[in-house]
């Protein structure tokens, strides 16, 4: 069985950040999003990866590269334009082959791997298996409506929901997926809809079935959804101490310090992870807290937040929570200047704060 993964889109509703990199490698855990998919498909037994990427697609091929670290073959599948998730599979025909595949959405996130849902997949006979995560803003995805055990219509972020069910971004299909694509049109918004291929599979009695999943689910589409999915990954990660930790600083908790990191009189309340060559230095770091790399904080606070490689956060009078910093970014203390309290901040932003 082969996997189709996808890393381009436009990742709109993460800007600032997603101006200058793929909101695929976007670090959860200090690991990019797209790592967790390719782990998951591994995990699940599928050697032979189609990664679809954006017309240039370079950042994503350094990443990866032939995907010999997860011992997958990886072939790089470029999509001329954003035309949608219907699209993506059409042009993926060559690639799949006529055999029942994966379909992953590279910027969801499992916990608990697809094994059962392929599994369900096949014992239902099925010619597309669906996953269904309970949500409170259904609106924001494809909706199922369901009537005893059967989904009888999938909507496309509809106004009024049909259930509280949102279709996640993790598919099982045969090859009857292809007959769908070829014969949906393009939605309002110029794309060939993958929910649209889905209903024209219901519409045209093929079998399409649906496992719910139970673990939690994440569709890391606004910044808020980038925070809880590090926290849910941290919250599961064991703690390690492979850097220096000196003897006035005090770790709690389930917490990962990396080789070459240094903490000096700091506190670190976990769940929590520090990259590599970091210093944390007469700061406190709580929890759900993510520092990349080759970052300084000094005399700070930081809380709940995602802070990618390469930044500073030096003498900052207020905690900072609820942030999300891009690489190289500065948040330094300045005199005189009015105090702020969240964040956003793109690449090599720098902001101060009295
Ligand atoms: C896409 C699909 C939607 C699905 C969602 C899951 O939405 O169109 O049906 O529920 O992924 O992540 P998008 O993220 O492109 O808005």
């Amino acid at each position: 069985m082969k996997a189709l993964i996808t890393s381009g889109g436009r990742g709109t509703r993460l800007r600032p950040l997603t101006h200058t990199q793929n909101k695929h490698l976007i670090p959860i855990a200090n690991k990019p999003i797209l790592f967790y998919a390719l782990e998951t498909v591994a995990e699940a037994g599928i050697k032979e990866v189609g990664i679809v990427t954006n017309q240039e697609g370079r950042e994503v091929r350094e990443a990866v590269g032939d995907g010999s670290a997860w011992g997958l073959r990886v072939t790089y599948i470029p999509q001329e334009a954003p035309l949608g998730l219907a699209h993506v599979v059409k042009i993926s025909r060559d690639f799949v082959g006529d055999e029942p595949f994966v379909f992953y959405l590279g910027d969801n996130m499992v916990v608990g791997g697809i094994r059962r849902f392929i599994k369900a997949f096949f014992q239902e006979k099925s010619n597309c298996h669906l996953t269904l995560a309970r949500v409170k803003d259904p609106e924001r995805f494809g909706v199922p409506e369901i009537r005893g055990k059967q989904i009888v219509r999938i909507e496309e972020k509809p106004a009024v929901p049909k259930s509280e069910f949102a279709v996640a971004g993790i598919y099982i299909y045969d090859s009857s997926i292809f007959e769908a694509v070829e014969n949906i049109r393009p939605s309002d918004r110029g794309e060939l809809e993958i929910s649209d291929a889905h209903q024209y599979l219901i519409e045209h009695g093929y079998k399409v079935t649906y496992s719910e999943i139970t673990g939690w689910w994440k569709d890391t589409g606004k910044p808020i959804d980038l925070l809880e999915a590090n926290r849910l990954v941290l919250e599961n990660q064991k703690g390690r101490v492979d850097g220096f930790v000196d003897h006035r600083s005090h770790l709690a908790g389930n917490v990962v310090i990396e080789k070459g990191a240094k903490i000096v009189n700091s506190h670190i309340r976990g769940p929590a992870i520090i990259g590599r060559r970091t210093v944390v230095e007469n700061s406190y770091i709580g929890p759900f807290t993510s520092i990349g790399d080759d970052c300084v904080v000094r005399n700070s606070e930081v809380e709940f937040s995602i802070v990618m490689n390469k930044c500073q956060i030096l003498d900052v009078g207020i905690r900072i929570e609820s942030s999300i910093l891009g690489f190289d970014v500065q948040v330094v203390h300045a005199e005189g200047m009015p105090r702020t309290h969240r964040f956003m901040i793109g690449d090599q932003s720098r902001v101060e704060i009295a």
